[in-house]
């Protein structure tokens, strides 16, 4: 027979220590070891309850009810400071995740188009409106686009190598976006209305040229296009570019037109009095343009019999520099932040 007073001093013992044990534990698997040490299947408490059946019969009724009380508190005990250990951790990731709304914002610095883009797309936009395709074509080109179907012939001074970047004798860095007219009209008839925007590679560098600048190249192909019909858009674009200035039309030669012009604008710095940029004239060179020479209709298979048209060329830094009075084209390359931001 088992002694009932025994059993009660293991209990009480039990509970002291159990009571303890919980109080000082400091995290949530510790616990979860307590619960299964004491009030588990296989804890200390089930092993006390397994000694009843060996107690005397009067006695097991109060012993197995204090077992039980002592349970209980035990499971209390493990709740409370569960929650307890819990409102310890949100309290300590609060005071972690602590957000400071007076402290001053992180400046971010936004981005922009780069001035050659945004002058690029206020052309196209322009040349849109009146109707035109934006067609593209390759920066490495044949010689073939670049020079040969343009009536440019080998002795031809724009061949020299002091302008041209060869690879190799027939593949080159495009000089100009003229090409893209050949393989234009190579891939499609008349009627044609296009714009060829794009980089172009010269060997030359100065206050005024880098070796790789924008063109954009426009063209009109069709049964009845005249010089007149040059004069009118090129009008109605240099006006939408540069407000109501003065347009003046000087011959001038490039071997892909016939007759071959070029076009000055009054000078936009000094309103046309003669200044530093205009070199004193009140005029500023702008874009070169003509008639569609019949030896590049010949060389795409169009009958220059049947088809006329007109081609311009103008250089996007060109216009960049003096719609923005700047004096020197290499700030556009040199990426200086004190520079693009003014855009
Ligand atoms: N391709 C010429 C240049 O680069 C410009 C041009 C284009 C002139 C079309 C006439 C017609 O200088």
């Amino acid at each position: 027979m088992t002694d009932s007073g025994g059993v009660q001093d293991k209990l009480s013992s039990l509970l002291s220590e159990a009571l303890s044990e919980i109080t000082s534990a400091d995290d949530a698997n510790v616990l979860q070891l307590l619960k299964s040490k004491y009030a588990g299947r296989k804890g200390l408490i089930a092993s006390l309850l397994k000694e009843l059946p060996g107690l005397a019969p009067d006695n097991r009724g109060a012993v197995g009810e204090a077992i039980n009380n002592a349970k209980e508190a035990i499971e209390a005990a493990l709740e409370s400071r569960s929650a307890a250990l819990a409102a310890d951790r949100a309290k300590a990731s609060l005071a972690k995740e602590r957000l400071d709304v007076t402290l001053p914002g992180r400046f971010i610095q936004p981005g922009r188009l780069h001035p050659i883009t945004q002058v690029m797309n206020e052309v196209e936009d322009i040349f849109l409106g009146l109707g035109f395709d934006i067609a593209e074509g390759p920066q490495v080109e044949l010689d073939r686009y670049n020079f040969a179907s343009l009536n440019i012939p080998k002795n031809h001074p724009a061949r020299d190598m002091q302008d041209t970047f060869y690879f190799s004798d027939d593949l080159l860095l495009r000089t100009h976006t003229s090409p893209v007219q050949i393989r234009v009209m190579e891939s499609v008839k008349p009627p044609i209305r296009a714009i060829a925007p794009g980089a172009v590679f010269r060997r030359d560098s100065d206050i005024t040229h880098t070796p790789m600048f924008h063109q954009l190249e426009g063209f009109m192909v069709d049964t009845n296009i005249s010089f007149a019909n040059l004069k009118s858009v090129l009008m109605d674009f240099l006006r939408q570019l540069f407000g109501e200035v003065g347009i003046r039309i000087r011959p001038s030669f490039f071997p892909f037109v016939e007759p071959g012009a070029e076009v000055d604008i009054t000078c936009v710095i000094c309103s046309g009095n003669g200044c530093r940029v205009c070199k004193e004239t009140g005029w500023l060179e702008i874009l070169g343009c003509g008639m569609i020479h019949p030896n590049v209709f010949k060389a795409v298979n169009y009958d220059p019999e049947e088809y006329t048209g007109f081609a311009f060329g103008l250089g996007i830094e060109r216009i960049a520099m003096l719609k923005y009075g700047i004096d020197d084209i290499r700030l556009f390359y040199e990426n200086d932040l004190r520079f693009l931001r003014q855009f």
